[in-house]
């Protein structure tokens, strides 16, 4: 079955009272929730994971990659950051997608940055918690087309 695991960094566990003005009102919860449902109809299986702490969030980036599991990831500010995030993707070989729920390329100069992105499939931002999902959809066509015999759903 494949294997997708969503990676939240800092801040985000603060979702649905952070900055609602800018992040909305759904929770980390809400989000995982709505990315469950998906992923059962995809036949995909899920592992959540939120951390504050980069070096917990590489942690959890290399062992996603040398399992050969895809990685649906919003690093929060070390998108920005961290050249440690972008070794983990690049030097464990994870196929993974950049989500932001903010379109930050309308925000802060500093924000028009990630350093993950060139190791990254691709990137989707700026539509709320909708993001995940479609990064979710994207992420699955790609593991489907590299993984010979498995099924996509879409
Ligand atoms: C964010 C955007 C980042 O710039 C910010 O530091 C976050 C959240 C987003 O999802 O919009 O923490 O990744």
């Amino acid at each position: 079955m494949t294997s997708i695991h969503v990676l939240n960094g800092p801040n985000l566990n603060l979702l649905g009272r952070r900055e609602p003005g800018i992040y909305g009102t759904a929770t980390l919860a809400d989000i995982e929730r709505d990315l469950g449902a998906r992923a059962e109809a995809l036949g995909i299986a899920l592992t959540f994971r939120q951390t504050n702490l980069e070096g917990e969030l590489v942690g959890f980036v290399q062992e996603a990659g040398l399992a050969g599991a895809g990685v649906l990831i919003n690093a929060a500010a070390y998108t920005h950051t961290s050249v440690a995030l972008r070794d983990a993707i690049s030097g464990s070989g994870a196929l993974a997608v950049e989500v932001h729920l903010s379109n930050v390329h309308a925000r802060e100069a500093f924000r028009h940055v990630s350093l993950i992105a060139p190791v990254c499939a691709g990137v989707i931002c700026g539509f709320g918690p909708h993001s995940y999902r479609l990064g979710l959809d994207a992420l699955a066509h790609l593991m489907a087309a590299r993984t010979p015999n498995s099924a996509s759903k879409d």
